[in-house]
């Protein structure tokens, strides 16, 4: 039997879509490197309060993008733009309390 990869700790992982459904201006990418830096000490791999992060061609909602959810909550964003993920960054990541006005889906 070949060896189980191991996982370390993390708290949220957020995924924001680079499809060409519901980024056809090709934003999304240019977001994604951002977050590094805004991110800081909670992007760090053995930090336990870590954000994980991916892009991925599809969500399964293709309008409305550049989007990004945000688990284990749940959380869809539409409509990213610098300054809001600056803000779902400090508020909703950092702060805990989401950018409601730019939510358009919750899990559950
Ligand atoms: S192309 Fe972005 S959700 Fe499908």
């Amino acid at each position: 039997m070949s060896t189980k990869p191991t996982m370390s700790p993390y708290a949220r992982h957020i995924l924001i879509c680079n499809g060409r459904y519901c980024d056809p201006a090709g934003k999304a990418e240019a977001l994604y490197r951002k977050l590094p830096a805004l991110l800081g000490e909670m992007g760090n791999y053995d930090n336990p309060c870590r954000v994980k992060r991916g892009l991925t061609p599809c969500l399964g909602v293709c309008g409305g993008g550049p989007l990004m959810v945000v688990y284990p909550e749940g959380v869809w964003y539409h409509h990213i733009d610098d300054a809001l993920l600056k803000r779902i960054v400090e508020e909703h990541l950092i702060d805990g309390q989401p950018v409601e006005e730019a939510i358009f889906h919750r899990l559950g």
